[in-house]
């Protein structure tokens, strides 16, 4: 391979939120947290830039990127927000549910960014690091989960590390990330919310905070290509609801069960979630040549969860 970097894993801090913004500002992609997956980082009105992340990735350039603004206002000078949305993004912002909206003529954005869209999808993210780095590189930020294109999503700076090494030159490594999935996707409309990636933000929530139907997957055309049949694949075969593991079998258990790791031993949705990308992790490093999961519950995260684990398996 061509260029390759040393990756520096650094602890966040002032002077290691210095240097990231640093380099944001020279066009290069920096791995960041965010309170779902680390993201990797870079301009999104720089169209080499947002070229690098692309390639950093190996991800095809047809597939559009979330952009991060640390605020309301910089969101705003981006897209256009509907009644609706402004609605959602009063109840969830900052958090983690991405809203995919008319892209403004003047947003300054990257093309590349959209991939040819009409649209842009948009986060506030709850966490500090992502929101520092924003604001002291001074631009908004897009941000896909940095991990190369169709392998498990990064929950800590190690799986970075490992799926990036001498790709990138920097993580900013702020300890493992709160919701474990990432952002719920949602494209607000007049009289309905589509659902386009279950996440922490569930159906539910999205109809109780507007009063409206949610649409769940959209249309039959891929829109979020997190939606891709195959996607957050480990590099074994994934076997699920499994009630106990076969002879060459890691079982990934929930709830009181024997299995070679638990995502939650008190049946916690929330903490299976933030476990379950770790969990795989560790599944596809070890001896065994299969991975087994333990059924999860559809109700509130669990939906997003099964949506990660049929994918996994496909
Ligand atoms: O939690 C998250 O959302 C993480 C963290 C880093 O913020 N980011 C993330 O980005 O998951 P990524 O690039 O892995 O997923 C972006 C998804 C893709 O499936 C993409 O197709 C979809 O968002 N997307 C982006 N722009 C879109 C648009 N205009 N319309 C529909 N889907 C869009
Ligand atoms: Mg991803």
């Amino acid at each position: 391979a061509q260029s390759a970097f040393s990756t520096r894993s650094c602890r966040y801090g002032a002077e290691a939120l210095r240097e990231a913004a640093l380099l944001i500002r020279a066009g290069e992609p920096v791995a960041v947290p965010t309170e779902t997956v680390y993201g990797l980082a870079a301009d999104a009105t720089d169209s080499s830039a947002v070229a690098a992340i692309y390639s950093a990735k190996g991800r095809p350039s047809f597939n559009p990127l979330i952009v991060h603004v640390a605020d309301r206002d910089m969101a705003q000078r981006l897209a256009d927000f509907s009644p609706v949305a402004q609605k959602l993004a009063d109840r969830f912002w900052p958090g983690p549910l991405t809203l995919v909206l008319p892209v403004r003529a003047d947003s300054g954005l990257s093309p590349l960014v959209m991939a040819g869209l009409p649209t842009v999808a948009l986060r506030l993210p709850a966490h500090p690091a992502m929101r520092a780095l924003i604001r002291e590189s001074g631009c908004p930020l897009a941000a896909p989960s940095a991990n190369r294109s169709g392998s498990i999503s990064p929950t800590r700076a190690e799986h970075v590390l490992a799926s990036l090494n001498g790709k990138i030159r920097m993580i900013l490594d702020e300890g493992p990330t709160s919701e474990g999935l990432e952002s719920t996707i949602a494209a607000p409309e007049a009289d309905r919310v589509r659902l386009l990636r279950p996440g922490p933000v569930t159906a539910v929530m999205l109809a109780e905070a507007t009063g409206l139907p949610v649409m769940i997957g959209g249309d039959t055309k891929i829109e979020a290509p997190g939606q891709l049949e195959s996607h957050y694949a480990p590099s074994k075969p994934v076997r699920l609801d499994a009630l106990r593991a076969e002879k060459d079998e890691y079982l990934i258990g929930f709830g009181l069960m024997p299995c070679h790791i638990n995502l939650s031993p008190e049946a916690d949705l929330h903490e299976a979630a933030a476990n379950l990308f770790a969990a795989l992790h560790i599944a596809d490093a070890s001896a065994t040549p299969r991975i087994a999961v333990a059924p999860i519950p559809m109700e509130g995260i669990g939906a997003a969860i099964n949506d990660r684990l049929k994918r996994a398996a496909a």
